[in-house]
This record gives structure tokens, C-alpha cells and sequence, in this order.
């Protein structure tokens, strides 16, 4: 199995040893075609994300228009949001446990968004925080700006920081983001643990892009009545885990459609499943889920009628 030049032998040893080889040489070769394609690839045909020249067009249109820098300063406008979720499978224990939520980083949108997040996120109480992806702005290209803005915020968090890979992420970042103390779940899952009782917290990679999510052997480990939490970058997942029993999906991706009508309706979410399920707190049978707006932003660093969130949700036993 013949693996891309770039990767040093060190970087992919060390992920041989987390992932099967075939995801990680899957994964690779996506990645390694460099400027990730408009059409084809992942789950839905057309990718705005990674069409760079129409990127450029908004950003004129913004500054023509003189909308940029209101757009800009609103990213830096982050609300934090509160999910209660309840449940009768929930262990005792767990009755008020709270998860710190953030999605859709894009650290590097600008040099100052970094400072904003970590400041925001320094100042709250929680007993857990998950990172639902997409770390870098753009989709493919340098990570440095990003891993530097991953590496700022993780001092500014608290206790154990489990995270997934989003379509925005290279997987040869994540021996950089276990290294500044984030635990990666790549297809894996983790038990949490609370008194005497323990809920499962399971992570998959990206659905939408890279299509390398793997759920059921991510569940390999899962006690079969545990109270369970998934990790998944897209809300697109959401029939296999509601298939599987699992409890709570916690996700991001749509952004909430990032530049909205007034009101905040969407122009677009970029996902395939119900516009139900793009935004907020939402339920498909008996799986619970949460689809965050995210923090940062993609294509343009600007948002309109949808200000960025971090999010916690607090369990509470019925
Ligand atoms: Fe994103």
C-alpha cells in the first residue's frame, strides 16, 4: 500500500496505530489532491466550500457593498447557548452533567478569532468539552494558522477535550492535536466516567467529505444498554444513529446557513437531511440531537442574521 511522499513515516506509524490502514490511505489520497473538488466526493454532488474563485467574488461583493466588516465583527459576536437534555436511560450520576459544545472552529478566520474563542470559552463552568471539527478556515492548504490557534485555546480549556475530524481537517493533524492534550475519535469511543456509573462517548470521521465514518466499528466497544453520546461532524448521520439506539448526536457542519435572511433562515445548509435537523435541538425517533451553528466560519470570514454559538448542554435524568 503505497502511501502519499509527504507523509513522514513517523506521522503515518503513528496512525497506522490508531485508524486501519485503508482508512487512513482513503482518507490520504482525498487529501492529497490538493484544492479539494467542487463536485463529486462525499454525500451531496456540489461543494461551495471548496469553489475558491466563488469565494473571492462574495468577498468583493462584501466590500463593495461595504458589508464586510460588519460581517466580520459578527463572527467575533459569540453567544453562549444552553441545551437541556433529558432522558429516563440516563445513569443517575449523570443528572446534571455538562458538555461544553464546540463546532465549526475555523480558528484561523483571522488572526484575532482565536483570542475571542478562548476568551469566551475561559470564562465557563462545564465537565466536559467535545469539539465537533472543521479546525482550519479553508479545505485544504497549510494548517499551520490553525494548529497555532488550536494550541492557544487548549489553554484556555479545562479538563478532558475529546474532538473529531471535520471536511475542513487533515488527518495528519491529529498527532499535532494529541499532542496539545485534545483526544481524537477517530471511529473509536471512550467511557465517561461519573461516581459509579459510566456513559459512552463514540466519534466518528467526516460523513460529508471524506465519507470515512465508520459507525459501526466505532461502537465496537459499547456496552449494549449504555447511555450513549456520538461525535459526528454532519447532522447527515442521523438515521444510522437512530438505528443503533444511541441516545444524543452532537454535530455542527451547516453553520445554520452562517449568512441568513433576517429572521434567520438559511440561504443553504450544505447538508443532506431535513432543514429540521440543520440547526439547534432536534429529535428523529428517539435519538436526541443538537446541531451547533459553530463558532468560526468558512468561505468568507463574515455571518449574517446568525450569530456564532458555544454551546452546553446539561444532561438531566427523567
Ligand atoms: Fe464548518
Amino acid at each position: 500500500m503505497k502511501f502519499p511522499s509527504y507523509i513522514t513515516t513517523a506521522v503515518r506509524d503513528r496512525l497506522i496505530a490508531r485508524v486501519n490502514r485503508l482508512h487512513l490511505k482513503l482518507r490520504l489520497d482525498i487529501e492529497a489532491e490538493g484544492e479539494q473538488p467542487v463536485f463529486g466526493h462525499g454525500r451531496n454532488l456540489f461543494h461551495i466550500e471548496n469553489w475558491l474563485s466563488l469565494h473571492s467574488i462574495i468577498k468583493v461583493v462584501l466590500r463593495l457593498t461595504q458589508l464586510h466588516k460588519r460581517g466580520q465583527n459578527n463572527c467575533h459576536n459569540l453567544r453562549v447557548t444552553h441545551n437541556e437534555v433529558r432522558s429516563e436511560h440516563l445513569p443517575a450520576a449523570f443528572d446534571g452533567y455538562r458538555v461544553l459544545h464546540l463546532s465549526d472552529l475555523h480558528i484561523d478566520l483571522d488572526s484575532n478569532f482565536g483570542e475571542t474563542l478562548s476568551q469566551t470559552v475561559s470564562e465557563l463552568d462545564y465537565d466536559v468539552c467535545v469539539l465537533t471539527g472543521d479546525y482550519r478556515f479553508l479545505t485544504s492548504g497549510s494548517t499551520d494558522a490553525s494548529m497555532a490557534g488550536m494550541k492557544q485555546l487548549r489553554q484556555s480549556l479545562r479538563g478532558d477535550v475529546y474532538a473529531i475530524l471535520g471536511n475542513h481537517d487533515s488527518i495528519c493533524t491529529v498527532p499535532l492535536l494529541e499532542d496539545m492534550n485534545y483526544q481524537l475519535l477517530l471511529n473509536e469511543s471512550v467511557q465517561l466516567r461519573r461516581g459509579s456509573d459510566t456513559i459512552a462517548l463514540i466519534g466518528v470521521d467526516d460523513p460529508h467529505f471524506f465519507r470515512c465514518d465508520n459507525l459501526e466499528k466505532a461502537c465496537d466497544d459499547v456496552a449494549i444498554d449504555a447511555y450513549s453520546i456520538l461525535l459526528v461532524h454532519s447532522p447527515e448521520l442521523y438515521k444510522q444513529a437512530a438505528s443503533a439506539d444511541l441516545d444524543l448526536l452532537l454535530c455542527g457542519h451547516t453553520h445554520g446557513g452562517q449568512f441568513c435572511l433576517p429572521g434567520g433562515v438559511p440561504m443553504m445548509v450544505n447538508a443532506e437531511c431535513p432543514r429540521a435537523l440543520c440547526r439547534g435541538s432536534w429529535q428523529y425517533d428517539k435519538l436526541q440531537g443538537y446541531t451547533s451553528v459553530g463558532c468560526g466560519a468558512s468561505i468568507v470570514p463574515a455571518r449574517f442574521n446568525c450569530a456564532p454559538e458555544v454551546t452546553i448542554h446539561t444532561l438531566h435524568k427523567l
